[in-house]
């Protein structure tokens, strides 16, 4: 129980909202939320139109600029990613630096801090022109480091990226391509990516969203900010949830658990369902049902038969007859179909966290810039409830026991 005294500050009362599920912490123009309806909206446009007709790219330059591409303004942005895709010699050498197991999540995040270093210039952003110069070099430049990671972590040459290739031809060119074998991904695969990436470019104020407009609230550059966006992610109930859904569908497929039994062990409190739940939805998350239907739709269409689908179907339709998950309004997430999507398009699951990464860096870069030019963000401080001993004497070092 909270003594309602440690709630007065010098200003008045504090609110005391653990996890700040009732805090509104900014104001912001990107991204529109119905938890209870399961809307969700990128400046204004609907995720279900957006996913049918949109790219990744496009998408890219509507959370960032407000507006979709006219043709002119796509080529133009396309030509500044391409112009972006290389590292910096001596940055390709921080790869040697990293053990060969090393967490691509831990080398994604040092490599795009570090990219500061490389561009000095834009550690203080004053005008739109720095501004769109920092974007695409974060924005292309984090397909690289991705793959380049995998690559090192495999033993692989690198890759580099070609420019003749889309955004999401050329990752997938960097991943899976070898010297003299180039690796040609289907129309299909490379739709299937596109679509993850754009839903997963934002998502108002979630945890690493937070983070980097808490990093930057402090005035801290973009490249430090979108940094700590990384990490806030890795964690297994955001960003790694989808690799935890892998992980599980995969014991289920061993046979060292059954659907019933796993559903069983959730209700007895002993683990949680991986990509079940959300904060704010409370009726379904509409980008679970575009995925559901989308990883269908590629397995279809690529031929590739994955056992990990139907029993992710499986799953989610005993969750959704259960009175434990409907009381508790518990749907499938964004990350509950994903890896079956990932897995096809030839991905590692310790990658998982990293393409939602590449995928939300455009939202990172418009909430910075969002933070960074309203006039009105000051810098993030929380207060606490103290709970700790009242003051006492200090204890010379000869005198404690
Ligand atoms: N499996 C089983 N039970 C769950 C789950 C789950 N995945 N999620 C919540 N619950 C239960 C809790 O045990 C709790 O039950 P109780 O009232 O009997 O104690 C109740 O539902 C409310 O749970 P909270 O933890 O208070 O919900 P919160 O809003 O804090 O958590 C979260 C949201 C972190 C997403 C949670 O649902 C979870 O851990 N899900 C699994 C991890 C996951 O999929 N994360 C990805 C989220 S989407 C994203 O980041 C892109």
């Amino acid at each position: 129980a909270i003594d309602i005294t440690g709630l007065r500050s010098e200003t008045g009362f504090i609110t005391y909202d653990p996890g700040y599920a009732n805090t509104g912490s900014c104001s912001s123009n990107i991204t529109f939320v119905d938890g209870e309806k399961g809307i969700l909206r990128y400046r204004g446009y609907p995720i279900e139109e957006l996913a049918a007709q949109g790219t990744f790219i496009e998408t890219a330059y509507l959370l960032i600029f407000g507006e979709l591409p006219t043709r002119a303004q796509r080529q133009e942005f396309r030509q500044l990613l391409d112009e972006q895709e290389l590292l910096h010699e001596d940055l390709r050498h921080h790869f040697e630096g990293f053990p060969s197991n090393g967490h691509p999540m831990a080398i994604l995040s040092a490599v795009i801090n570090a990219l500061g270093c490389y561009h000095p210039d834009l550690l203080q952003i004053n005008t739109e022109d720095e501004f769109l110069r920092a974007a695409a070099k974060i924005i292309s430049k984090v397909r690289t480091i991705a793959a380049w990671s995998y690559r090192k972590a495999h033993g692989l040459p690198f890759m580099y990226p070609d420019p003749k290739l889309t955004y999401c031809r050329n990752f997938l060119h960097m991943m899976h391509s070898f010297p003299h074998r180039p690796f040609e991904p289907t129309d299909a695969q490379v739709r299937a990516l596109s679509l993850f990436f754009l839903l997963h470019a934002d998502h108002e104020q979630n945890c690493s969203c937070s983070t980097v407009r808490m990093v930057q609230s402090t005035e801290a550059n973009m490249f430090a900010s979108v940094s700590a966006g990384i990490c806030a992610l890795w964690g297994r109930l955001h960003g790694g949830a989808n690799a935890g859904v892998i992980s599980m569908l995969e014991q289920i497929n061993e046979g060292d658990l059954s659907v019933k039994q796993c559903i069983e062990r959730v209700k007895q409190k002993e683990f949680r369902l991986m990509g079940f739940g959300h904060r704010i939805y409370k009726s379904f998350d509409p980008r679970a049902k575009i995925l559901r239907e989308a990883a269908h739709n590629m397995l279809e269409s690529t031929g590739y038969s994955d056992p990990l689908l139907d029993i992710a179907l499986e799953l989610a339709d005993t969750a959704l007859n259960d009175e434990y998950f409907t009381e508790r309004k518990l749907y499938p997430n964004v990350d509950f179909y994903s890896g079956i999507i990932l897995r096809a398009l030839g991905i590692p699951v310790n990658m998982f966290p990293v393409m939602f990464a590449i995928g939300r860096m455009p939202g990172w870069i418009a909430h910075w810039n969002e933070a960074n030019t309203d006039g009105v963000t000051k810098i993030h401080r929380p207060r606490q409830i103290y709970t700790g001993l009242a003051p006492r004497k200090y204890v010379p070092l000869d005198s404690r026991l």
